[in-house]
């Protein structure tokens, strides 16, 4: 076999003459140990290494986790030493150490952290922290101006640096959903300020080069650029009498850079419901075809904007131009939740029959770029090669007389058949794994489409032989049509994989059942998996059942712990830093 010789333009290292190699072992490892001193040797004379950062995330479906491995990428390709972590990572105590600090995070909730974040955040925002003069930070938050909160979670990190007496680098901003430019810009300006004061050439920086030798390996399918998957099933899981509409999907995967690992989501890339498109041309009494910079307005009202959840903007400027409406009352009101619920179900035609006159060119710019959805993916790539699961709720009520659903639940249930093609993206979801050792026992509570990863937790559990005892908690509404992938997870009990499954139909009587109901009845025995060392996992709707299902673990671990509240969140405070309790909550 022939191999290309490095040049050796330094002297060639001695190799001991009784080194087992054959000569041309000898030659080739001569060459390359040459390249290798000489490379060392370059580095050396390149002058002292610079200072090091810390480059933190908080995310939750991998938007900030992907920019802060560009920024990592870009700072160690200048030379600096980097680490990089989730904030879920990292012991506040750690941070004064830090020198410099990078933080990238998202906004959850109402304006809370990401949930690998929270805990840091409960530490950090604590009056012990100790005081951060000398550290050098700037942050970068990712948000949603959909939110009343946009990018709360980022402005208290930063402000919080502030208060502890940290020196900002550089402001912060605040990017909403279209991201791309404004972080690139940020990462460009911090490199560059980096690089001013340790006095290094900032020539990456300048070219806004951020994706340069990344820390971790991309896959070329984005967001910004997804791939046309073709839809391979699409099957109904509610029974015929359920008030629900929730469906098992499955889509090609043929592309070796499109993988995935269960607790990953999926995103889909949807367009809008043809019939509401062509009521809105109707509306502004134009032709589909009408020129909009370019474009044809039918496929701008098809592929561009949201035509169903009105922006921010949109509202605020029918408040300008009705400034005596119920809208205008709300927008203005300072209570957020009583709006909230009035405008609960409108859309943005509905908003246009009642509201004031616009003209097209006027309403166009006020609507917002129409977003992917993100779905838990409920299959493990073990399991399913070549194909990725989702399991999704449509998204329909009526209101009026017209009926209306969610773009992109609908988009799947109703404008997609098998066969057919949609944008997906693989959204990488690092902190929400099955255990690493499959001895590890795992209490997953996933109500209706909070199922989707535990589908995949236990498929992955499954095709790996792990030995670890498994234990669901699942319900919905009704047993006799809600009861989602019921012939599989009676199978999974029958052949010993879910070792205990509790089900909680809220409405198969007079009193409601839920999940934590089951938790607390079988109290005991759920404390008992805990302090074997159980992994809890938690997945579903995060503004009732999570905040719920979290007050009664609290309550489980007291009682059964024998302890008291404070030791009860100290001791699952402890379960989330170890990763041992964790939530895919939306
Ligand atoms: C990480 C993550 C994972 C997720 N995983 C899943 C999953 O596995 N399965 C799943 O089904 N979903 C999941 N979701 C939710 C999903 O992303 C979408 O939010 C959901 O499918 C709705 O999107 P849509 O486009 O159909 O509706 P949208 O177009 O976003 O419309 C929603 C709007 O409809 C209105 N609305 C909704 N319901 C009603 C009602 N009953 N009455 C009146 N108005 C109403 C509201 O104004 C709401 O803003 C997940 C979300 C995240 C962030
Ligand atoms: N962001 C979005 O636009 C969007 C869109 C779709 C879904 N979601 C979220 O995704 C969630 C999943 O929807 P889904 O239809 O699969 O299931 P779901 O609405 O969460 O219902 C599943 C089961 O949970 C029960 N439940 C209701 N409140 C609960 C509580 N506080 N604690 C524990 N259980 C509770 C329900 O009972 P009852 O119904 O009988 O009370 C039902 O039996 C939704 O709740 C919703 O928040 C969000
Ligand atoms: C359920 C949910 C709640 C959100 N809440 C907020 C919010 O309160 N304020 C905000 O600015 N953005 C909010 N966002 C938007 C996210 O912060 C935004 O999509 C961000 O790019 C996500 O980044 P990540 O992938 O790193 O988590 C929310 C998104 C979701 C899905």
């Amino acid at each position: 076999m022939t191999r290309t010789l490095p040049t050796a333009f330094v002297p060639a290292p001695y190799i001991p003459a009784d080194a087992p190699f054959t000569p041309e072992q000898r030659v080739w490892l001569g060459g390359f140990l040459s390249g290798l001193t000489a490379k060392l040797k370059a580095e050396e004379d390149s002058g002292p290494t610079r200072p090091p950062v810390s480059v933190l995330h908080g995310s939750q479906t991998g938007n900030a986790e992907g920019l802060a491995n560009d920024l990592a990428g870009a700072l160690k390709a200048q030379g600096v030493p980097v680490s990089l972590k989730s904030l879920g990572d990292v012991a506040v105590d750690e941070v004064p150490a830090m020198g410099r600090v990078l933080v990238i995070c998202s906004t959850y909730g109402e304006g809370e952290m990401p949930d690998s974040a929270e805990l840091f955040w409960d530490g950090f925002r604590e009056e012990a922290m100790p005081r951060l003069e000398g550290l050098q930070f700037a942050v970068l938050a990712l948000g949603d101006t959909g939110y009343d909160d946009y990018c709360q979670a980022g402005k208290d990190i930063d402000t919080r640096f502030e208060q502890l007496g940290a020196r900002r680098l550089i402001d912060r901003v605040d990017c909403d959903v279209d991201y791309d430019d404004p972080a690139a810009a940020w990462i460009a300006e911090a490199l560059a300020v980096l690089a001013d004061l340790d006095g290094a050439a900032a020539t990456a920086a300048a070219a806004g080069s951020v994706t340069e030798a990344p820390a971790k390996k991309k896959s070329k399918w984005s967001r910004k650029n997804p791939y046309r998957s073709v839809l391979a099933v699409s099957r109904l899981l509610s029974g015929a009498g359920s008030a629900k509409d929730i469906r098992h999907y499955e889509f090609a995967l043929d592309d070796p850079d499109l993988t995935y690992a269960a607790g990953d989501s999926l995103g889909v890339v949807p367009t809008n419901d043809p019939a509401l498109v062509g009521a809105l041309i109707e509306h502004f009494g134009v032709e589909p075809e009408h020129d909009v910079a370019g474009r044809l307005l039918y496929e701008v009202l098809a592929c561009d904007v949201e035509i169903v959840t009105p922006s921010k903007d949109l509202l605020n400027e029918f408040a300008r131009r009705a400034p005596d409406s119920d809208l205008a009352r709300g927008v203005h009101s300072p209570d957020k939740a009583a709006f909230d619920r009035w405008l609960w179900g409108q859309d943005v035609l509905e908003l246009l029959e009642d509201g004031p006159q616009i003209a097209l060119e006027e309403f166009l710019p006020l609507l917002r770029p129409l977003q992917h959805r993100s779905y838990s993916i409920s299959s493990s790539p073990l399991a399913a090669p070549g194909r990725v699961a989702l399991t999704i709720a449509s998204v329909r009520y009526k209101r009026g007389r017209r009926a209306r659903g969610g773009v992109c639940s609908t988009f799947l249930a109703d404008r997609l058949a098998p066969g057919d093609t949609a944008g997906i993206f693989v959204a990488p979801n690092n902190s929400f794994r099955p255990p690493a050792d499959g001895d590890t026992p795992m209490i997953m509570v996933g109500p209706g489409t909070g199922i989707a990863p535990f589908r995949a937790f236990l498929q992955e559990r499954l095709a790996t032989g792990a030995r670890g005892r498994n234990w669901l908690f699942f319900g919905d509404q009704h047993r006799a049509h809600d009861f989602l992938y019921e012939d599989e997870l009676i199978q999974m009990g029958e052949n010993g994989l879910l070792d205990r499954l509790d089900l909680a139909f809220s409405r198969d009587q007079a009193d409601k059942i839920y999940v934590q109901t089951r938790m607390r009845e079988h109290g005991a025995e759920l404390f008992s998996w805990l302090a074997e060392g159980a992994h809890f996992y938690v997945c579903g709707d995060a503004t009732h059942m999570a905040k719920d299902v979290d007050a009664a673990l609290h309550e489980i671990v007291a009682r059964h712990g024998g302890m008291e509240p404070d030791d009860a969140a100290d001791y699952i405070a402890t379960m989330r830093r170890e990763k041992r309790y964790v939530r895919d909550v939306y």
